[in-house]
């Protein structure tokens, strides 16, 4: 049964930047499925026409090319958005990049490039987007990862940069708090079926190594992640904000190994 009641996001405008593949495209069906209208953002334009017809079609969603980096093409994004759906109510930064490689192995330009995308990419949209929010009662999420917290070998890219994604939220939401804007985080643990762990664990032996240390012993669904975002953007989470709502089946607890090692079971 679905835990959410049917069109709870009826009327609700939401743009979603990475949206057009992954994690970030189950969250915009999810939306989408409840009634919102949405808008997905990506750098490649068929992707994103692509996304839109198999989110619903023109009047259910629309797909936008945009690059995060480029504040203007971001704007540029959000007015068209904003055109076409009216002003936006929920608006999530999960545009990313990632490769595996030895801190040095990777160029300052590596380093930079996921940098740009993730973290100064997650400023550009928020920031771009706050003259179009619907106020009071707009939800901003960021998509962040567990390499925020945990010093993850060949990242450091990606851990700097989602570490300042929690860090970044936590101030806009003091900021924008008083306007009645609230910013969160997700941070998704291993989702099956994108990208980001075809990069991360491109064997099914990777994949069962990472399973048996899960607390709750398996990957997540983007549906999982869809789920938490609405939450985050419904009148539930009303006062909630400066968050980061881990969605990691307990990965980010540790090695849920390491009982056995004590001979207790
Ligand atoms: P994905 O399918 O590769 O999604 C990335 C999205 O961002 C795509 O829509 C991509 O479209 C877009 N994008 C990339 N660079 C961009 C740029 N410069 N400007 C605008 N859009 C850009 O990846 P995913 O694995 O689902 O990951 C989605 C999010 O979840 C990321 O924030 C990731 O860090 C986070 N996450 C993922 C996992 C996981 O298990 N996969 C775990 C924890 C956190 P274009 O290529 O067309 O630009
Ligand atoms: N190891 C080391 N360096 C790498 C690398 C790898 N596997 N892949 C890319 N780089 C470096 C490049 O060599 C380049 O540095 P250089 O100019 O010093 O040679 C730099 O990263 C930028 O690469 P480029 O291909 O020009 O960047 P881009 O903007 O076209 O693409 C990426 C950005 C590299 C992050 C690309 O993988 C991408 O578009 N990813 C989006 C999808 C994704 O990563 N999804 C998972 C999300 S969790």
């Amino acid at each position: 049964m679905d835990p959410f009641v049917p069109n709870l996001l009826a009327g609700k405008t939401a743009f979603i930047a990475g949206g057009t593949s992954g994690i970030n495209l189950g969250i915009a069906k999810r939306m989408a499925g409840l009634g919102a209208k949405v808008a997905v953002a990506g750098r490649n334009p068929e992707k994103a026409a692509a996304a839109a017809a198999e989110i619903g079609g023109p009047d259910v969603a629309i797909g936008l090319s945009c690059d995060v980096r480029v504040y203007a093409s971001v704007e540029e994004a959000l007015q068209i958005a904003v055109d076409a759906f009216g002003k936006l109510d929920i608006v999530i930064s999960g545009a990313a990049g990632n490769f595996v490689a030895p801190a040095l192995g990777m160029s300052a330009n590596g380093f930079r490039t996921v940098v740009d995308i993730d973290l100064n990419g997650t400023f550009n949209v928020f920031r771009a987007c706050y003259a179009h929010l619907n106020l009071p009662g707009a939800s901003l999420i960021a998509i962040s990862a567990g390499q925020a917290v945990n010093a993850t070998m060949f990242q450091a890219h990606v851990c700097a940069a989602k570490a300042g994604i929690n860090h970044l939220c936590r101030v806009l939401a003091m900021e924008w708090g008083p306007t009645g804007v609230r910013v969160n985080a997700i941070s998704p643990g291993p989702i099956e079926d994108t990208e980001g762990m075809a990069r991360l664990a491109p064997t099914p032996e990777a994949r069962v190594a990472i399973e048996t240390r899960i607390p709750l012993r398996r990957y997540g669904t983007k549906e999982e992640i869809g789920d938490a975002a609405v939450f985050l953007s419904s009148d539930a989470a009303r006062y909630i904000t400066g968050a980061v709502l881990t969605v990691d089946g307990g990965s980010e607890l540790g090695d849920s190994r390491l009982g056995a090692s004590l001979g207790v079971s």
